[in-house]
């Protein structure tokens, strides 16, 4: 099953949207198998976005996401990557469609609620950044069957 990382960040945090935000992904049926709340730093955000680190407005991206602890998470499903990035939308909420994450609960580029990986090799590179071995549990649901097919799940 795939996997991808999702962080919930501090304008969700803030403004009260997780339980929101996480009945959502519960509803679509992607399971969860790594949540945690932490506190980021600026290594950490050094690392995460290296390719933002020389943009002006990197320095505002670290006082954001510094702002308050996230939540991040591990997310399972097939295709999760891409199921995930269509729920959350474009990067500015204020373009984003509505029925996504960001379509529907923020107005921003930068306080925009959530981060989703783009890509399945770049989740399993911020899932190890983010989560230590351990933290990431594996289970089946027991409604596993009314998710998928026999065929999609052998896929
Ligand atoms: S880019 O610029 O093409 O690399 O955009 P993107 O890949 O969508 O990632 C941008 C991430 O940086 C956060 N951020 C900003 N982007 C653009 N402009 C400003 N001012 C800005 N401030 C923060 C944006 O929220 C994206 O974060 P993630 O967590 O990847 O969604």
């Amino acid at each position: 099953m795939e996997q991808t990382l999702v962080i919930l960040k501090p304008s969700a945090i803030e403004r009260c949207l997780t339980g929101e935000i996480i009945k959502r992904i519960e509803n679509k049926g992607l399971v969860i198998t790594g949540m945690k709340m932490m506190q980021l730093g600026e290594s950490i955000l050094r690392e995460h976005y290296a390719h933002l680190v020389d943009r002006p407005f990197f320095p505002s991206i670290v006082e954001s996401m510094t702002a308050a602890p996230v939540i991040v998470m591990c997310l399972e499903g097939v295709d999760a990557v891409t199921v995930v990035r269509t729920m959350t939308g474009v990067t500015n909420g204020r373009n984003a469609a509505p029925g996504t994450l960001r379509g529907d609960f923020c107005m921003s580029g930068q306080a925009n609620i959530i981060h989703a990986s783009d890509s399945v090799d770049n989740a399993q590179i911020e899932l190890k950044r983010f989560f230590k071995p351990g933290e990431i549990f594996s289970y089946t649901p027991s409604n596993i069957k009314y998710l998928y097919s026999a065929d999609e799940l052998q896929a």
